[in-house]
């Protein structure tokens, strides 16, 4: 914001893109180097170009010593809020260093080394946080996998990222359930061709596991040990084009994804993101209600309010039911947070239950300023209704696992641009985002077509895919020359806002997480009955969209169609996981399709939708649509 209370952000966004070495130069002052970056951008490195190559920094430094060098030993870096375990738990940022340094000693003393890649399976605890810290620390890369994922999910990104050590737990807490994690660890061991030489598990009150003898560590005994005879891991200086981190997600196949976070972008963009775009400053106290297995968990739970010299809550529970739709607003103002970033769902799932808003009143908000939603698009509604319950500013913005941060907002520490519902505003800075069409030309305004970003991408979005060069290539630069393609569809206004509508590919976004619907369909045809199957996601009023799996099943199957469709929504359940919210399994004759035998499933969607649909032209027998609505009826 500037004396005359208008945006910097057209001027900053403009120099960005004129200037942008420049201008990332600038930004990178804000972090501690071991050395200097010899070039800002280097066009002739990676796929397209490496920032800050030369560079050489730690990850952890940056998070936790130089704070406590500097005065913040006892500022509180973290506070776990568990209302699944009934727990607060703090930490300054000299006992978070501690942990981080003993548990990285720890890992040291496993052979672990710089590039070595640890994969973390954990639910929402500190010693989440002390791990993803404690691998960046000693310069090996973490790789975080969600605890609602599956054994099969875990195994293939174990033989992926082939891991020398897996960091676990013997349970999560899921409300009125204990997930045990210890059978699903062991079994994706099992099915994984690549084993870890270790796995250290933290034994959780709730439920304890048995330990394999000769491979699994006890977290505790481990931890004690090494505090008593104060062993404590320096920081490993790395390149700063060196892997942070691997972070699986969905592809258009089951074969996941592996997004590569390097060090310095990573640094460089993320810390300035959380004055400029998110308004926070070093001190206050920042909430981020992701899970620390998606990218928003990474970058707005973990890394950069640490950066930043914030202290930033973790929470363990949901928006409703942990115990009551005022969950939120109890941990905001018990904490004293300044912002908070969740996911529209949440809010529509806190909605549903309080539609009047009498939750949020019975608490004293007074310190809340900002609202920051993302994960899915913010439906203008929600919007609305966030607006005028919580009186403060709501903002809609969007990214990518592979972006890292955020592509288009509204930036709150450059002064807020008017807010237009439906849209996440505007690109951030190092974003040159164009709408496209097949020939990959630029349309008008207000033209709906392929959102891409022009290359280079800017700092902290992924250089390349794990071990991938030729996949990352080809899935998101080849189609859109001189683009990166984020495979969402959209327009831009007279004004420049972005609109982000959908997606161009099979992806599907339920309760903000996203997931292949092209993996779903490998699981559901790897059922023996089973001769084609369909899934598409199909609306759902809390969740934004859920999975529907249509299944034509083998000629001379005698067996009961929903005996069948149970097993193969356990079956999806077992593979995928339950975060795929898939409960929706229907048996047809046929499924609709063109004369050249594509499925019409964006038709289906319609029909499943309740919304107005046409006959196509292409149709190669107009009452497969029929048998499809008739299906559906009682269903959905
Ligand atoms: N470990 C094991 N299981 C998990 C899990 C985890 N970490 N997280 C979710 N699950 C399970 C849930 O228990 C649920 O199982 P069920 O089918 O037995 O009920 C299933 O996966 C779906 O979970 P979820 O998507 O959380 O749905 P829900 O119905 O429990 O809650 C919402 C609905 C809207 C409250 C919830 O989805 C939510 O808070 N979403 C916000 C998402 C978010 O923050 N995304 C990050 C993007 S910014
Ligand atoms: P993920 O990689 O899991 O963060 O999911 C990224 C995808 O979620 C994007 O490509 C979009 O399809 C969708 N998405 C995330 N945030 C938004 C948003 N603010 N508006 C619209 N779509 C979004």
């Amino acid at each position: 914001m500037n004396v005359q209370g208008e945006s910097l952000y057209h001027k900053v966004h403009a120099r960005s893109l004129a200037d942008p070495e420049g201008f990332w130069s600038e930004a990178a002052k804000e972090i501690d180097w071991v050395e200097s970056p010899k070039k800002i951008f280097d066009p002739s490195q990676g796929t397209y170009g490496r920032w800050f190559a030369g560079g050489v920094v730690n990850t952890c430094y940056n998070a936790l010593d130089r704070h406590v060098e500097r005065g913040r030993a006892d500022q509180l870096a973290l506070i776990h809020d568990s209302p699944l375990t009934n727990s607060v738990t703090k930490l300054t940022y000299a006992e978070l260093l501690n942990e981080v340094q003993a548990l990285a000693a720890i890992m040291h003393d496993f052979g672990v080394a710089k590039g070595d890649r640890v994969i973390l399976y954990m639910p929402m605890v500190p010693e989440a946080v002390v791990a993803m810290l404690a691998c960046a620390r000693i310069g090996a890369v973490h790789s975080v996998v969600f605890g609602g994922f599956a054994a099969k999910e875990l195994a293939t990104r174990i033989d992926d990222a082939q891991p020398k050590l897996i960091l676990s737990a013997s349970c999560g807490i899921e409300p009125g359930r204990i997930v045990q994690y210890k059978p699903l660890l062991d079994e994706a061991i099992r099915l994984a061709g690549s084993k870890p030489k270790a796995c250290i598990v933290l034994q959780r009150p709730q439920l304890t596991c048995d330990l394999t003898a000769g491979r699994d560590y006890d977290w505790a005994s481990l931890r004690r040990k090494a505090l008593n005879d104060g062993k404590k891991a320096p920081c490993v200086p790395v390149a700063a084009t060196d892997p942070l981190y691997i972070l699986y997600t969905s592809g258009t196949t089951g074969i996941p994804k592996g997004v590569v976070r390097d060090n310095g972008g990573h640094l460089v963009a993320v810390k300035w993101s959380m004055f400029n775009l998110y308004g926070v400053k070093p001190g206050e106290v920042w909430w981020c209600g992701s899970d620390i297995g998606w990218v928003v968990g990474h970058s707005y739970i973990v890394y950069g309010p640490l950066f930043h010299g914030a202290t930033t809550i973790m929470y363990e529970g949901k928006p409703v039911g942990t115990p009551d739709a005022g969950a939120f607003w109890r941990v905001i103002s018990e904490h004293k947070a300044v912002a908070f970033f969740t996911a529209p769902t949440a809010f529509r799932a806190i909605r549903k239950e309080d539609p009047e808003g009498k939750f949020i009143r019975q608490y004293d908000l007074t310190k809340f300023r900002t609202l920051f939603l993302a994960g899915e698009r913010a439906d203008p509604p929600t919007v609305e209704w966030a607006e005028q319950q919580l009186k403060v500013p709501v903002i809609d913005h969007w990214w990518q696992t592979e972006t890292g941060w955020c592509i288009a907002g509204n930036p709150v520490g450059l002064g807020m641009l008017p807010v237009k519902h439906g849209s996440p505003t505007v690109p951030m800075p190092g974003y040159q985002v164009d709408v496209v069409d097949e020939a990959a030309k630029p349309v008008g305004p207000n033209t709906m077509g392929s959102i891409v970003i022009r290359l280079p991408m800017p700092p902290g979005c992924l250089p390349t895919l794990w071990n991938q060069d030729e996949r990352f290539k080809e899935a998101y630069l080849s189609e859109f020359p001189g683009y990166y393609k984020t495979s969402d569809a959209g327009y831009k206004d007279d004004d420049g806002y972005v609109f982000v509508m959908g997606r161009t590919d099979d992806i599907i976004n339920v309760a903000g997480h996203r997931l292949s619907t092209g993996g779903m369909e490998e699981i559901l045809a790897s059922h023996p009955d089973v001769a084609e199957c369909a899934v598409l996601g199909v609306k759902d009023a809390i969740k934004g969209e859920v999975p529907c799996g249509f299944l034509v099943l083998k000629a001379g199957v005698k067996r009961a169609p929903a005996e069948i469709e149970k097993e193969i929504i356990a079956l999806v359940r077992d593979k995928l996981g339950p975060v795929a919210a898939f409960k929706l399994a229907i048996t047809v004759g046929r499924l609709p399709k063109t004369r050249s035998g594509k499925i019409l499933r964006g038709t289906i969607k319609k029909i499943a939708d309740g919304e107005s649909w046409t006959m196509p032209a292409t149709i190669e027998d107009p009452k497969a649509l029929e048998e499809i609505g008739e299906a559906l009826k009682g269903r959905v």
